[in-house]
Protein backbone atom coordinates (compact mmCIF):
# COMPACT_ATOMS: atom_id res chain seq x y z
CA UNK A 1 0.00 0.00 0.00
CA UNK A 2 1.30 3.56 -0.95
CA UNK A 3 2.53 4.96 2.28
CA UNK A 4 0.80 8.27 4.10
CA UNK A 5 3.39 10.86 4.02
CA UNK A 6 2.00 14.16 5.84
CA UNK A 7 3.31 17.53 5.27
CA UNK A 8 3.05 19.98 8.44
CA UNK A 9 3.07 24.01 8.40
CA UNK A 10 3.42 25.84 10.87
CA UNK A 11 3.36 29.91 11.18
CA UNK A 12 1.35 30.27 14.00
CA UNK A 13 3.85 33.20 16.08
CA UNK A 14 7.20 33.62 15.29
CA UNK A 15 8.80 30.30 14.46
CA UNK A 16 8.33 29.37 10.56
CA UNK A 17 8.14 25.37 10.79
CA UNK A 18 7.86 22.47 8.36
CA UNK A 19 7.79 18.79 9.02
CA UNK A 20 7.24 15.50 7.11
CA UNK A 21 5.61 12.69 8.79
CA UNK A 22 5.76 9.20 6.96
CA UNK A 23 3.09 7.05 8.25
CA UNK A 24 3.07 7.97 11.37
CA UNK A 25 7.03 8.29 11.64
CA UNK A 26 8.88 11.71 11.52
CA UNK A 27 11.23 12.11 9.02
CA UNK A 28 12.04 15.93 9.18
CA UNK A 29 11.25 18.94 11.32
CA UNK A 30 13.05 22.39 10.21
CA UNK A 31 12.03 25.47 11.91
CA UNK A 32 13.46 29.12 11.45
CA UNK A 33 13.49 31.05 14.70
CA UNK A 34 13.16 34.95 13.87
CA UNK A 35 15.42 37.02 15.70
CA UNK A 36 14.02 40.30 14.72
CA UNK A 37 11.71 40.84 17.72
CA UNK A 38 14.83 40.69 20.45
CA UNK A 39 14.75 44.13 20.52
CA UNK A 40 11.24 44.85 20.90
CA UNK A 41 10.52 42.91 24.16
CA UNK A 42 7.83 40.90 22.41
CA UNK A 43 6.40 39.47 19.00
CA UNK A 44 5.64 42.36 16.73
CA UNK A 45 3.29 40.95 14.30
CA UNK A 46 3.73 42.82 11.27
CA UNK A 47 7.41 41.79 10.99
CA UNK A 48 6.32 38.52 12.15
CA UNK A 49 4.47 38.18 8.51
CA UNK A 50 7.39 39.34 6.88
CA UNK A 51 9.89 37.06 7.89
CA UNK A 52 7.37 34.09 7.40
CA UNK A 53 6.72 35.36 3.84
CA UNK A 54 10.90 35.30 3.84
CA UNK A 55 10.92 31.35 5.45
CA UNK A 56 8.42 29.81 4.57
CA UNK A 57 9.93 28.13 0.72
CA UNK A 58 13.18 27.96 1.75
CA UNK A 59 11.67 26.23 5.46
CA UNK A 60 9.72 23.91 2.95
CA UNK A 61 11.94 22.93 0.91
CA UNK A 62 14.18 21.93 3.52
CA UNK A 63 12.43 19.88 5.27
CA UNK A 64 10.98 17.83 2.16
CA UNK A 65 14.87 17.31 1.47
CA UNK A 66 15.72 16.33 4.64
CA UNK A 67 12.86 13.75 4.85
CA UNK A 68 14.31 12.44 1.68
CA UNK A 69 11.50 12.13 -0.11
CA UNK A 70 9.85 13.92 -3.51
CA UNK A 71 7.04 16.25 -3.13
CA UNK A 72 5.08 14.25 -5.41
CA UNK A 73 4.65 11.09 -2.55
CA UNK A 74 3.07 13.80 -0.45
CA UNK A 75 -0.52 12.65 1.04
CA UNK A 76 -1.62 15.77 2.09
CA UNK A 77 -0.85 19.29 3.41
CA UNK A 78 -1.63 20.08 6.94
CA UNK A 79 -1.71 23.62 8.40
CA UNK A 80 -2.25 24.41 11.44
CA UNK A 81 -5.09 27.28 10.69
CA UNK A 82 -5.01 28.92 14.54
CA UNK A 83 -4.80 30.31 17.38
CA UNK A 84 -2.28 32.37 16.74
CA UNK A 85 -1.41 36.03 15.29
CA UNK A 86 -3.76 36.15 12.30
CA UNK A 87 -1.08 37.72 9.79
CA UNK A 88 1.24 34.83 10.49
CA UNK A 89 -1.41 32.69 9.84
CA UNK A 90 -2.15 33.78 6.54
CA UNK A 91 1.38 33.01 5.50
CA UNK A 92 0.81 29.48 6.34
CA UNK A 93 -2.73 28.49 5.64
CA UNK A 94 -2.11 30.49 1.83
CA UNK A 95 1.06 29.02 1.00
CA UNK A 96 -0.51 25.16 2.35
CA UNK A 97 -3.52 25.66 0.23
CA UNK A 98 -1.33 26.80 -2.97
CA UNK A 99 0.51 23.97 -2.14
CA UNK A 100 -1.99 21.18 -1.78
CA UNK A 101 -3.97 22.78 -4.74
CA UNK A 102 -0.58 22.48 -6.89
CA UNK A 103 -0.03 18.87 -5.68
CA UNK A 104 -4.02 17.78 -6.51
CA UNK A 105 -3.52 16.53 -2.56
CA UNK A 106 -6.41 17.08 0.35
CA UNK A 107 -5.56 19.98 2.95
CA UNK A 108 -6.16 19.39 6.70
CA UNK A 109 -6.67 22.56 9.16
CA UNK A 110 -5.04 21.84 12.60
CA UNK A 111 -5.60 23.72 16.09
CA UNK A 112 -2.78 24.55 17.30
CA UNK A 113 -3.57 23.94 20.74
CA UNK A 114 -4.91 20.78 20.09
CA UNK A 115 -1.42 19.40 18.37
CA UNK A 116 0.42 20.83 21.59
CA UNK A 117 -1.22 17.67 23.21
CA UNK A 118 -0.82 15.81 20.10
CA UNK A 119 2.37 16.59 20.13
CA UNK A 120 3.04 13.09 22.64
CA UNK A 121 2.08 10.88 19.62
CA UNK A 122 5.36 12.48 17.89
CA UNK A 123 7.21 9.34 16.44
CA UNK A 124 10.82 9.57 15.84
CA UNK A 125 10.53 5.66 14.87
CA UNK A 126 12.93 4.71 17.32
CA UNK A 127 12.28 1.19 19.59
CA UNK A 128 10.52 1.58 23.29
CA UNK A 129 8.30 4.42 22.46
CA UNK A 130 5.87 5.00 24.48
CA UNK A 131 2.78 7.31 24.56
CA UNK A 132 0.00 7.98 26.78
CA UNK A 133 -3.23 6.19 26.53
CA UNK A 134 -6.74 7.64 26.73
CA UNK A 135 -8.06 9.13 28.80
CA UNK A 136 -5.04 11.27 30.15
CA UNK A 137 -4.87 14.93 31.36
CA UNK A 138 -2.83 17.38 29.78
CA UNK A 139 -1.06 20.70 31.37
CA UNK A 140 -0.82 23.30 28.27
CA UNK A 141 1.29 25.79 29.56
CA UNK A 142 2.65 28.19 27.18
CA UNK A 143 3.24 32.29 26.30
CA UNK A 144 -0.32 32.06 25.52
CA UNK A 145 -2.23 29.34 27.57
CA UNK A 146 -2.58 28.08 30.78
CA UNK A 147 -4.86 25.04 30.71
CA UNK A 148 -6.07 21.19 31.98
CA UNK A 149 -7.14 19.46 29.22
CA UNK A 150 -8.84 16.22 29.72
CA UNK A 151 -7.90 14.19 26.37
CA UNK A 152 -10.20 11.08 25.62
CA UNK A 153 -8.80 10.51 22.34
CA UNK A 154 -7.09 11.82 19.24
CA UNK A 155 -9.99 14.08 18.23
CA UNK A 156 -12.30 14.44 21.72
CA UNK A 157 -10.90 17.39 24.24
CA UNK A 158 -12.36 18.50 26.99
CA UNK A 159 -10.50 21.77 28.60
CA UNK A 160 -11.34 21.25 32.47
CA UNK A 161 -9.31 24.18 33.78
CA UNK A 162 -7.81 27.26 32.32
CA UNK A 163 -6.16 30.58 33.61
CA UNK A 164 -8.81 33.29 33.88
CA UNK A 165 -6.32 36.34 33.12
CA UNK A 166 -2.49 35.84 32.18
CA UNK A 167 -1.22 32.49 30.83
CA UNK A 168 1.75 30.68 33.02
CA UNK A 169 4.65 31.99 30.45
CA UNK A 170 3.22 35.15 30.17
CA UNK A 171 3.60 35.52 34.17
CA UNK A 172 7.43 34.78 33.79
CA UNK A 173 7.54 36.93 30.84
CA UNK A 174 6.75 39.88 32.88
CA UNK A 175 8.23 39.01 36.19
CA UNK A 176 11.50 39.08 33.67
CA UNK A 177 10.91 42.18 32.39
CA UNK A 178 10.18 43.76 36.31
CA UNK A 179 13.95 42.50 36.72
CA UNK A 180 15.25 43.81 33.18
CA UNK A 181 15.87 40.23 31.91
CA UNK A 182 15.61 39.99 27.62
CA UNK A 183 12.28 38.53 26.55
CA UNK A 184 11.87 35.62 26.35
CA UNK A 185 12.49 35.94 30.04
CA UNK A 186 11.58 32.43 30.76
CA UNK A 187 14.14 30.65 29.98
CA UNK A 188 16.40 33.33 31.43
CA UNK A 189 14.15 32.77 35.00
CA UNK A 190 14.97 29.05 34.90
CA UNK A 191 18.79 29.33 34.53
CA UNK A 192 19.21 31.80 36.65
CA UNK A 193 17.08 30.24 39.67
CA UNK A 194 19.13 27.33 39.31
CA UNK A 195 21.80 28.86 41.80
CA UNK A 196 19.22 30.71 43.77
CA UNK A 197 16.93 30.14 46.77
CA UNK A 198 13.25 29.46 46.05
CA UNK A 199 12.32 30.11 49.58
CA UNK A 200 14.13 33.49 49.78
CA UNK A 201 10.63 35.40 49.04
CA UNK A 202 7.53 34.19 49.24
CA UNK A 203 4.08 35.69 46.94
CA UNK A 204 0.44 36.12 47.28
CA UNK A 205 -1.79 32.78 45.86
CA UNK A 206 -4.17 32.99 43.90
CA UNK A 207 -7.87 31.74 45.44
CA UNK A 208 -9.62 30.13 42.19
CA UNK A 209 -12.11 27.79 42.17
CA UNK A 210 -12.45 24.90 40.45
CA UNK A 211 -9.63 23.89 38.25
CA UNK A 212 -8.84 27.39 36.84
CA UNK A 213 -5.89 29.13 37.22
CA UNK A 214 -5.03 33.39 37.52
CA UNK A 215 -1.52 34.65 37.35
CA UNK A 216 -2.34 37.83 37.34
CA UNK A 217 -2.08 38.55 41.52
CA UNK A 218 1.53 36.75 41.28
CA UNK A 219 2.36 39.65 39.10
CA UNK A 220 1.82 42.23 40.88
CA UNK A 221 2.41 41.05 44.19
CA UNK A 222 6.18 40.14 42.43
CA UNK A 223 6.04 43.61 41.08
CA UNK A 224 5.54 45.46 44.31
CA UNK A 225 7.62 43.51 46.71
CA UNK A 226 10.20 44.70 43.80
CA UNK A 227 9.52 47.70 43.87
CA UNK A 228 9.51 48.47 47.59
CA UNK A 229 13.32 46.85 48.13
CA UNK A 230 14.30 48.38 45.04
CA UNK A 231 13.43 51.75 46.89
CA UNK A 232 15.34 50.97 49.86
CA UNK A 233 17.97 49.49 48.25
CA UNK A 234 18.99 50.53 44.14
CA UNK A 235 20.85 47.40 43.61
CA UNK A 236 18.29 44.81 45.25
CA UNK A 237 17.68 43.34 42.01
CA UNK A 238 21.29 42.50 40.95
CA UNK A 239 22.43 41.45 44.23
CA UNK A 240 19.17 39.15 44.02
CA UNK A 241 18.52 37.99 41.42
CA UNK A 242 18.90 34.29 41.42
CA UNK A 243 17.06 34.27 45.00
CA UNK A 244 14.14 36.07 43.10
CA UNK A 245 13.65 34.26 39.92
CA UNK A 246 14.00 30.87 42.14
CA UNK A 247 10.93 32.24 44.27
CA UNK A 248 9.01 33.64 41.31
CA UNK A 249 9.65 30.20 39.68
CA UNK A 250 8.54 27.67 42.81
CA UNK A 251 5.25 30.13 43.02
CA UNK A 252 4.40 29.33 39.29
CA UNK A 253 5.16 25.83 39.49
CA UNK A 254 3.31 25.02 42.88
CA UNK A 255 0.33 26.72 41.18
CA UNK A 256 0.33 24.80 38.29
CA UNK A 257 0.77 21.77 40.08
CA UNK A 258 -2.10 21.78 42.74
CA UNK A 259 -4.48 22.27 40.44
CA UNK A 260 -3.27 19.57 38.21
CA UNK A 261 -3.28 17.46 41.27
CA UNK A 262 -6.70 18.12 42.23
CA UNK A 263 -8.28 17.30 38.90
CA UNK A 264 -5.98 14.12 38.50
CA UNK A 265 -7.48 13.34 41.92
CA UNK A 266 -11.33 13.80 41.27
CA UNK A 267 -10.91 12.82 37.85
CA UNK A 268 -9.87 9.50 39.02
CA UNK A 269 -7.19 9.54 36.21
CA UNK A 270 -2.93 8.89 36.55
CA UNK A 271 -1.61 9.55 33.45
CA UNK A 272 -0.48 12.92 32.70
CA UNK A 273 1.04 14.66 29.85
CA UNK A 274 2.55 18.46 29.81
CA UNK A 275 2.74 20.42 27.07
CA UNK A 276 3.37 24.20 25.77
CA UNK A 277 6.63 26.17 25.95
CA UNK A 278 6.86 26.28 29.71
CA UNK A 279 7.00 22.94 29.41
CA UNK A 280 10.86 23.19 28.42
CA UNK A 281 11.21 24.74 32.78
CA UNK A 282 13.51 22.32 34.52
CA UNK A 283 11.61 23.02 37.92
CA UNK A 284 7.88 21.52 36.26
CA UNK A 285 9.87 19.13 34.78
CA UNK A 286 11.40 18.23 38.15
CA UNK A 287 7.87 18.60 39.83
CA UNK A 288 6.43 16.01 37.04
CA UNK A 289 8.88 13.29 38.04
CA UNK A 290 8.25 13.80 42.17
CA UNK A 291 4.68 13.94 41.45
CA UNK A 292 4.86 10.27 39.40
CA UNK A 293 7.17 8.89 42.26
CA UNK A 294 5.24 9.80 45.12
CA UNK A 295 1.83 10.05 43.50
CA UNK A 296 2.37 6.94 40.65
CA UNK A 297 1.54 8.81 37.85
CA UNK A 298 2.22 7.70 34.55
CA UNK A 299 4.40 11.16 33.51
CA UNK A 300 5.29 12.36 29.56
CA UNK A 301 6.86 15.08 28.89
CA UNK A 302 7.72 16.03 25.51
CA UNK A 303 11.92 15.75 23.68
CA UNK A 304 12.77 19.99 24.10
CA UNK A 305 12.06 20.45 20.34
CA UNK A 306 8.31 19.63 20.57
CA UNK A 307 7.57 21.85 23.70
CA UNK A 308 8.32 25.02 21.65
CA UNK A 309 5.88 26.01 18.46
CA UNK A 310 6.99 23.21 15.56
CA UNK A 311 5.33 21.56 12.53
CA UNK A 312 6.17 17.94 13.80
CA UNK A 313 2.76 18.59 16.09
CA UNK A 314 0.62 19.97 13.02
CA UNK A 315 2.30 17.10 10.99
CA UNK A 316 1.22 14.70 13.40
CA UNK A 317 -2.34 15.60 13.99
CA UNK A 318 -2.88 16.07 10.48
CA UNK A 319 -1.90 12.71 10.02
CA UNK A 320 -4.41 11.46 12.91
CA UNK A 321 -7.65 13.81 10.71
CA UNK A 322 -6.48 12.31 7.63
CA UNK A 323 -6.54 9.14 8.36
CA UNK A 324 -10.31 9.86 9.46
CA UNK A 325 -10.68 11.81 6.24
CA UNK A 326 -11.08 15.01 8.12
CA UNK A 327 -10.09 17.24 5.70
CA UNK A 328 -10.75 21.23 4.87
CA UNK A 329 -12.01 22.68 1.80
CA UNK A 330 -10.51 25.56 0.22
CA UNK A 331 -12.45 28.39 1.29
CA UNK A 332 -11.68 28.13 5.00
CA UNK A 333 -9.54 31.40 6.62
CA UNK A 334 -7.43 31.27 9.71
CA UNK A 335 -8.38 32.28 13.06
CA UNK A 336 -6.83 34.36 15.46
CA UNK A 337 -9.00 32.86 18.67
CA UNK A 338 -10.94 29.76 19.22
CA UNK A 339 -13.98 29.69 17.35
CA UNK A 340 -13.27 33.31 16.09
O1 LIG B 1 4.49 27.55 23.44
P1 LIG B 1 5.42 28.68 23.26
O2 LIG B 1 6.72 28.39 22.56
O3 LIG B 1 4.75 29.83 22.47
C1 LIG B 1 3.84 30.77 22.91
O4 LIG B 1 2.82 30.43 23.52
O5 LIG B 1 4.13 31.96 22.59
O6 LIG B 1 5.73 29.27 24.73
C2 LIG B 1 6.56 30.36 24.93
C3 LIG B 1 6.58 30.63 26.41
C4 LIG B 1 7.23 31.97 26.77
O7 LIG B 1 6.42 32.63 27.69
C5 LIG B 1 8.56 31.54 27.39
O8 LIG B 1 9.06 32.45 28.33
C6 LIG B 1 8.17 30.25 28.04
O9 LIG B 1 7.31 29.61 27.10
N1 LIG B 1 9.32 29.39 28.32
C7 LIG B 1 9.75 29.09 29.55
C8 LIG B 1 10.90 28.29 29.40
N2 LIG B 1 11.13 28.12 28.07
C9 LIG B 1 10.15 28.79 27.42
N3 LIG B 1 9.26 29.43 30.75
C10 LIG B 1 9.91 28.98 31.84
N4 LIG B 1 11.02 28.21 31.76
C11 LIG B 1 11.54 27.84 30.58
N5 LIG B 1 12.64 27.07 30.54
Amino acid sequence: MKPTVILGIESSCDDTSAAVIKDGVLLSNITATQSVHANYGGVVPELASRAHQQNIIPVVHEAIRAAGISKNEISAVAFTRGPGLLGSLLVGTSFAKGFAQALNVPLVDVNHLQAHVLAHFISEGKPNECFPEFPFLCLLVSGGNSQIILVRSYSDMQIVGQTIDDAAGEAFDKCAKVMGLPYPGGPHVDRLAKSGNSLAFVFSKPQITDYNYSFSGLKTSFLYLVRAKVKENPDFIAENLNDLCASIQLSVVDILMSKLRKAAKELNINQVALAGGVSANSALREAFNNHAEKLGWKVFIPAFAYTTDNAAMIAVTGYFKYLNNDFCTLDKAPYARVGV
